[in-house]
This record gives structure tokens, C-alpha cells and sequence, in this order.
């Protein structure tokens, strides 16, 4: 069972609305790729799953990009897309929309494409350890983004703020951080499996990111965030923009 399971196949129920939801986290999350300041060498992606549609709006302002998760048969399957394997999730639909949003032709699709297999590398992370690159580790990163993992990886607040110390200490001072989840969530459902999510409150998140030595530039709550229950049980959405001191 994996999470691309609930936004693909006509027969998984609420697949078409869970699959517009993803566009609308897309979105959300492009908001902050679009200013101008938000760019540099590099950029990681904490707790990707098998997925890259949250970096195919950042790809344009990054020349290295790293997609993490604690999982490695999701990097097995972001694997299979980097090789252009024929078994890999067929992301197109996605490269469309956000060439869309960032208005650029068609033809830029094939090109952003193109420029991710080159630029994306794969790694193991972990959001609890206090390296979550460990034993690994990289030079400090100019931007970390991470969406809808928290509240999958922590069960605390403090187990929370903990995950957001320890993301930020990738990130070099004047970097930006890119964060964005679900407030009031209790579950998520893949197949007949129900995994437990941390409820989350807008305070909270700020509180952390705060503690863990960032400035807020933007904080956004998107109400009415509506996956079928079937899935998932939560209605809002946050997306903030923060700036490393
Ligand atoms: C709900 S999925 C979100 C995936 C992707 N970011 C998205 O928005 O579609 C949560 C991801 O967090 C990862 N995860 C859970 N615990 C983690 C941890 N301690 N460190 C890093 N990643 C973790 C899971 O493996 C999973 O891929």
C-alpha cells in the first residue's frame, strides 16, 4: 500500500477529489517559490513520500535538490520516475498544472522534467534525530520544505517542536523554510489501513518555528480543505514562509 494509492485509479473512492487536493497543497506550497528571494543552490525536501509534486514549483530557483523520507520504498519510487522507468507514477499530470501556474508553455513541461532527473538526489531522513540526515550529513541548505510530514512523524507538541529544531538545523542562517500540514487532522486512511496523525493547532506551529530561530514572513490557513472522510478527517490546511536568523 503506498499514498499514491488515494490519488490515482477510478476505482479508489474520492481518488478525483483527493487528487484536486494534492493541486491545491501544490499551490499553497508554490506561493512561496514564487518570491523572488526564495532561491539558491539548494534546496531538501524533508518527508517526501513516493512524491515529487511539491518540488516541481521550487525546480526553477534550485540547482541541487535532495527528496528525503525515513522510508526507503518511497525513495524506491521516486526512483523509478527519476529513471523514467515504465512502473514509475505517471507525475504528468502535475508537471502540467504547475507549468500552469508558473504560466510557462507547454513545452517547458518536458524541459522541467528533464532538469529534475539531473538535479534531484535521494536520502534517508529522519525528522526525530537531532541530525535527521544522520549518519550522513550535507553542507547547510539555502531552503527545507516539508509538507504534511510532521503530523505523520510527531505524536506531541513537543515531539513537534523537537521535528522543527532539528529541520531548521539543515538550513543556513538567511535560508528559508518552507512548511506546510494539517491542522485538526486525527487520521489518514490508505487502503483499509487507518494511521494515526498528530492534531495540530495554527499556535503551535508557530510557537516551534519560532523556538527553532526563524522569523515568520508568511502564514496562510486554507479553510475547507475537503479530502473525503473516507480518507482523512481534516478541513484545514497551513502554509507558512520562514526566514532563518
Ligand atoms: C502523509 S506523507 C506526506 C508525503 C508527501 N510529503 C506528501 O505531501 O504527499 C508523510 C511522510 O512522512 C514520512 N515520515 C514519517 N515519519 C518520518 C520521520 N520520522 N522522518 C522523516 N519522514 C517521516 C512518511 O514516510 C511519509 O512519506
Amino acid at each position: 500500500m503506498d499514498i499514491l494509492q488515494n490519488i490515482q485509479g477510478p476505482n479508489i473512492p474520492g481518488s478525483r477529489q483527493a487528487a484536486t487536493q494534492l493541486k491545491i497543497q501544490v499551490a499553497a506550497t508554490s506561493r512561496s517559490f514564487k518570491k523572488d528571494h526564495v532561491k539558491g543552490k539548494s534546496l531538501i525536501e524533508i518527508g517526501a513520500g513516493p512524491s515529487i509534486h511539491h518540488i516541481l514549483p521550487a525546480c526553477v530557483n534550485f540547482e541541487e535538490i535532495y527528496l528525503t523520507d525515513s522510508l526507503q520504498e518511497n525513495l524506491q519510487e521516486i526512483e523509478k520516475w527519476l529513471t523514467d522507468s515504465s512502473e514509475a507514477f505517471d507525475w504528468s499530470p502535475y508537471l502540467k498544472y504547475v507549468c500552469h501556474l508558473q504560466s510557462t508553455g507547454r513545452y517547458i513541461v518536458r524541459s522541467k522534467a528533464e532538469k529534475l532527473r539531473r538535479n534531484v538526489s535521494l536520502m534517508k531522513c529522519d525528522v526525530t534525530k537531532t541530525n535527521p540526515l544522520q549518519p550522513k550529513s550535507l553542507t547547510l541548505m539555502n531552503c527545507v520544505l516539508a509538507v504534511a510530514c510532521l503530523t505523520s512523524a510527531c505524536k506531541t507538541t513537543r515531539d513537534f517542536k523537537t521535528a522543527v529544531k532539528n529541520i531548521v538545523s539543515l538550513i543556513n542562517p538567511g535560508g528559508h523554510l518552507v512548511l506546510s500540514d494539517y491542522c485538526g487532522v486525527s487520521y489518514y486512511l490508505i487502503g483499509e489501513a487507518k494511521f494515526p496523525r498528530m492534531s495540530l493547532d495554527g499556535n503551535i506551529v508557530k510557537e516551534a518555528v519560532a523556538e527553532s530561530g526563524c522569523e515568520i514572513a508568511e502564514f496562510k490557513m486554507f479553510t475547507n480543505f475537503q479530502i473525503p472522510e473516507g480518507i482523512f478527517d481534516c478541513k484545514n490546511l497551513f502554509c507558512l514562509l520562514a526566514r532563518k536568523l
